[in-house]
């Protein structure tokens, strides 16, 4: 038998903004499409984690979070690979090795500032410097508010740069009946902008 076929890869970094089930339903959603996923997580991702969700994720390493989100989301065999904040050898860290397209989801003021300096002080940084080098697909998903000139200030930069910024900004013209369905309109946008087939929410007009 040999490696299972998956249709894409993505680069999905979560980080410390409130807003910790858009990035674990797009990790759903995007496993379920047959897409591979690179998943990185910062400290703060795994504190907003455990705070907003009922993921209680493992304290062990990356191995044990593997572990965990394979048999949580039913990944097939090499289809999640989580990355640790040093691993400076994963191919996300290299513009020979990076796939076309990385979310950051939620996004954190401090990543939004530190990609938009080129930091590149963890691995998340790096992925994203790296996807703005190659002129490859960056998309963040900022959640705060308000926002200050600094938020706004580096959204715009790195809009410039050529990364997408796809707000946490639900719409409600779809007359939402849960928490799920703001939820899923996010995810929605960003299936869509990946190119990733979705039936949460219909194109408008539709
Ligand atoms: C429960 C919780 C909610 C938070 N919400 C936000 C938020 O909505 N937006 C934000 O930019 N930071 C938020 N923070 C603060 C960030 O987690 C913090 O600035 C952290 O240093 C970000 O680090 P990271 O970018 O490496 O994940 C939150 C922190 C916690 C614990």
């Amino acid at each position: 038998m040999g490696q299972p076929e998956f249709d894409k890869t993505v680069t999905l970094a979560m980080t410390g903004a409130s807003g910790a089930q858009y990035g674990l339903r797009l990790l759903q959603c995007l496993l379920a499409a047959n897409v591979r996923v690179w998943l990185l997580l910062s400290d703060a991702a795994r504190v907003v984690i455990d705070t907003e969700t009922d993921c209680q994720l493992p304290e062990g390493d990356e191995d044990e979070l593997q572990r965990f989100l394979d048999d949580r989301f039913g990944a097939a065999a090499g289809q999640l690979k989580v990355f640790g904040k040093r691993d400076w050898f994963s191919p996300v860290a290299s513009g020979t090795g990076a796939p076309a397209s990385m979310v950051i989801c939620p996004a954190s003021g401090g990543t939004l500032s530190a990609i938009a300096c080129g930091a590149s002080n963890n691995l998340i940084e790096r992925a994203a410097d790296v996807a703005l080098k190659e002129r490859r697909q960056l998309i963040l998903v900022p959640r705060e508010a308000p926002y200050s000139e600094i938020h706004l200030e580096n959204m715009l930069k790195l809009t410039r740069m050529g990364a997408m910024i796809l707000p946490a900004s639900p719409g409600f013209y779809q007359r939402p009946q849960s928490l799920q369905d703001l939820v899923d309109f996010v995810v929605a946008r960003l299936l869509d902008q990946l190119g990733v087939e979705q039936e949460l929410l219909p194109n408008w007009g539709e």
